[in-house]
């Protein structure tokens, strides 16, 4: 297969994002499960199978029009493909790698939401922001098919060989309510594979940053507000998170005492659900009322993807330049539906 001026090999069954990015040639992409849009690629030659690409995401005009989904889509024969879009070059990016380690720590942290700390067997080099795909244990339903869930990176990349993950229960779940809220207990060993995804920081900011997280959608700002901090990147940090109620909030204490110790960091929960002696209402309209411009800041954002949404647009309303906006949304299902 050939991606822009790399030639790669890829094996059966693989997809045209993993063997790239394995090869270090950059698509972009960000949920790696179909349901984005952001990988879409033109087939410059040769035929791909796009496998369980969803029409939603990839119409019937687009695949005849030579599109494709990167991180759905596996090569017939030989392909040339070319990525949709410029790709920034300056951006350092990481090979991604199949990992093994050990669990180090798995904690209630939050109303249904644990922190899991995972020792890696080696380093894993990531951008702030990025995350990972745990391989869930087989169940046995479905022999020789790979269940495999993302989660973000909390911690700074300067910590390469333990991560540490915010995860949150969904109902029903097979990565959540039937392994890592059941069976998986520290001393496990798992499997994963990282780093992925664009959602990042990694150059200097001129102005200060707006970090806005809903539930676990804290994980990568926890990761690139300690690299700014480490690293001197962003002159003031802007953190807010989000929950309905305070039992939704986690590290209250270890970003208060962080917000008394360093004038760079300012820290601000907000409930929507239940009054406290904190902020109240939907965490977007906070930052609308303590911002009255947002010219020359960036803003970074994650969560369910309606606080997202509504976070970059209240960024805009105050006038925040769109290409300084980035953001990761945590979809609620992965993809039977469209997301609006
Ligand atoms: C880039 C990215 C980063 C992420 N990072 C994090 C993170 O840091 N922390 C975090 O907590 N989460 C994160 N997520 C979400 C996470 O990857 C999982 O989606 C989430 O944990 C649920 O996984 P699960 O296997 O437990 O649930 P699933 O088994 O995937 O089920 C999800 C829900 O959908 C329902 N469902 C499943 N299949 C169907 C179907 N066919 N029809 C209808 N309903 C169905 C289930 O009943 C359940 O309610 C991230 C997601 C993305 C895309
Ligand atoms: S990364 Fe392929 S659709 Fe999201």
């Amino acid at each position: 297969m050939r991606v822009g001026t790399t030639t790669l090999e890829v094996a059966p069954d693989q997809t045209i994002l993993d063997a790239a990015l394995r090869a270090n040639a950059w698509i972009p992409h960000s949920c790696t499960q179909g349901t984005c849009g952001s990988c879409k690629l033109s087939v410059v030659c040769g035929r791909v199978d796009h496998r369980d690409s969803p029409e939603y995401t990839l119409t019937a005009e687009e695949r005849e029009r030579g599109m494709a989904l990167a991180c759905m889509a596996t090569p017939c024969g030989e392909v040339t493909v070319e990525p949709i879009g410029a790709i920034d070059e300056s951006i350092p990016r990481q090979p991604l790698r199949d990992h093994c380690g050990t669990v180090a720590e798995i904690t209630e942290i939050a109303d249904h939401t644990r922190r899991l700390v995972v020792d890696l067997d080696d380093d894993m080099a990531f951008n702030a922001g990025q995350y990972c795909e745990l391989v869930v244990p087989s169940t046995g339903t479905t022999p020789g098919t790979v269940v495999t869930r993302q989660y973000s990176m909390a911690n700074p990349p300067s910590e390469t060989r333990r991560l540490e993950f915010h995860i949150k229960l969904t109902p029903g779940g097979v990565a959540t309510e039937r392994w890592i809220f059941s069976t998986l207990a520290v001393g496990d060993r798992l499997r994963l594979r990282g780093p992925l995804g664009q959602f990042h920081l990694v150059a200097e900011q001129t102005g200060p940053g707006i970090l806005i997280g809903g539930g676990t959608g804290l994980a990568p700002l926890c990761s690139i507000a300690s690299h700014a901090l480490e690293h001197n990147l962003i002159p003031e940090i802007h953190l807010y998170h989000g929950g309905r109620r305070r039992a939704d909030l986690y590290d209250v204490e270890r970003f208060t005492v962080l917000a008394a110790t360093d004038s760079r960091f300012h820290y601000h929960p907000v409930l929507s659900e239940q009054e406290w002696d904190g902020a109240t209402g939907l965490v977007t309209d906070a930052v609308l009322a303590d911002f009255s411009s947002c010219k020359g800041m960036s803003g970074f954002l994650c969560g369910p993807p309606p606080m997202v949404q509504a976070g970059v647009k209240a960024l805009k309303r105050r006038r925040m330049a769109p290409r300084m906006i980035f953001r990761e949304e945590f979809p609620a299902i992965p993809a039977t539906t469209p997301q609006e």
